[in-house]
This record gives structure tokens, sequence and C-alpha cells, in this order.
């Protein structure tokens, strides 16, 4: 059954992921300039895609993933993806998006974001959401910073990446400081 709502901005439309899905996801997110700002392996295995679309759904299911497609409105091409990995215990939602490379600096990611920021505060009813991204990776953190995530830390060499040991950055939002107005249209 389906969960989640269709969520509206001014110009995209951000729906849940389908199977159908996965062969745009697969090229988009197979781009090594997303790999290499992400966790995303590199080259982008086949049949990975489609995977993790189905993992999303469990996730969803289980009530600790919200995951969204992000699409351009009116067509519904797919460019990128957002979601929050939910910890129900805390009321709090870790951000994670991706945005394909063609589609970049045109605002969509801190549209997008701004987007599941808001329905995780008016509809989860989130507490906290915070967001990680490589130091090296400034766009990231201007996406976050766009949607009133305040920088927490950094965490010196947190991840290795690629055999690299890389620093990460930590920003976050709370609940009483975002003014996200939402719209959002039944599935
Ligand atoms: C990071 C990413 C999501 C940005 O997507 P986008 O749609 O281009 O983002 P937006 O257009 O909404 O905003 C990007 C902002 O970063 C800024 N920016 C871009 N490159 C930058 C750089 N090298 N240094 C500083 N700021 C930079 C842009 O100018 C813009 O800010 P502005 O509106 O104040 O000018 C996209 O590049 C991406 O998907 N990268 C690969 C995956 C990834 O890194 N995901 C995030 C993991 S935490």
């Amino acid at each position: 059954m389906e969960k989640q709502p269709i969520l509206v901005t001014d110009r995209l439309l951000l729906r849940s992921f389908d199977l159908a899905d996965a062969p745009e996801v697969q090229r988009l997110a197979g781009d090594y300039a997303v790999a290499a700002t992400t966790l995303l392996p590199y080259p982008y295995p086949a049949g990975l895609a489609g995977i993790w679309i189905a993992s999303l759904r469990e996730g969803i299911d289980r009530g600790d993933v919200a995951a969204f497609a992000v699409t351009l409105a009116p067509a519904g091409r797919l460019i990128g993806g957002v979601r929050l990995q939910i910890d129900g215990e805390n009321a709090r939602g870790e951000l994670g998006f991706w945005v394909g490379r063609p589609f970049w600096g045109r605002g969509y990611a801190t549209e997008a974001a701004r987007a599941v920021i808001g329905y995780g505060f008016s509809v989860l009813n989130l507490h906290r959401i915070y967001a990680m991204h490589f130091s090296r990776n400034p766009a990231s953190g201007r996406v976050m910073e766009k949607c009133g995530m305040v920088h927490e830390g950094r965490f010196r060499e947190h991840v290795r990446k690629w055999g690299v040991f890389e620093d990460v950055d930590l920003r976050g939002i709370l609940r009483e400081y975002t003014t996200e107005t939402l719209r959002v249209t039944p599935p």
C-alpha cells in the first residue's frame, strides 16, 4: 500500500520511487561525479538500482525511511532523489540527497530537500533533521545551509572513501526553526 504522499514545489514533483525508475537511477547515480561525493560505488553495479528501490520501499513500509524521487514538473522526468532515514525513538531523521549532473546548479536540490524537510517536520512529526557531507563537497553544504541547517561540527577523517579518510561536516535543523509550508497531495 502507498504510504507516502506526493510533494509539490514550484518546479518539482516528489513522488515515491518505482521499480520502473531503476534504469534512470542507474544512469544518473552511476555518474562518477555523483559517486565521488557520496557513499555510492563506482562503477555502479548492474541491478543495484532495483535493489536500492526495493530496500527503500521496505523501509517506508517499516516506517524508518521516507524517500522521494525528484521529478521535473509537469513532464515528470526523474532528476534525483531525497531520503530521510528515520530514528523514531529520537524523532530525528538523517537527510540525504542527490541530483543528476545534467541538472546541477539550478536550485533543484535545495527545492527538493526543503520539501522533504517540511514533510519530515509537519507530517512525520520529527523533532530534528540532520545531514552529513564530505567537507570537500561545499555545494552539498550550501544546499543544507539554504535549507536552514546550521553547521554543528566536523568529524575529522570520519569516512574512508576509496581508500582515503575524509573529513565530514554535520549540519542540522530543529523543528522550531523551520518555516516551510508544505503542499501535499495524495498519491
Ligand atoms: C550537491 C548537489 C546535491 C547539489 O545539487 P544542485 O541542484 O546543484 O544544488 P542547488 O542548485 O540547489 O544549490 C547548490 C549551491 O551550491 C553552490 N555551489 C556549487 N558548487 C560550489 C562550490 N564548489 N563551492 C561552494 N558552493 C558551491 C551553488 O552556487 C549553490 O548555491 P547558491 O544558490 O547560493 O549559488 C549535487 O551536486 C549532487 O547531487 N552531487 C552529487 C551527490 C552529492 O554530493 N549529494 C550530497 C551528498 S551529502
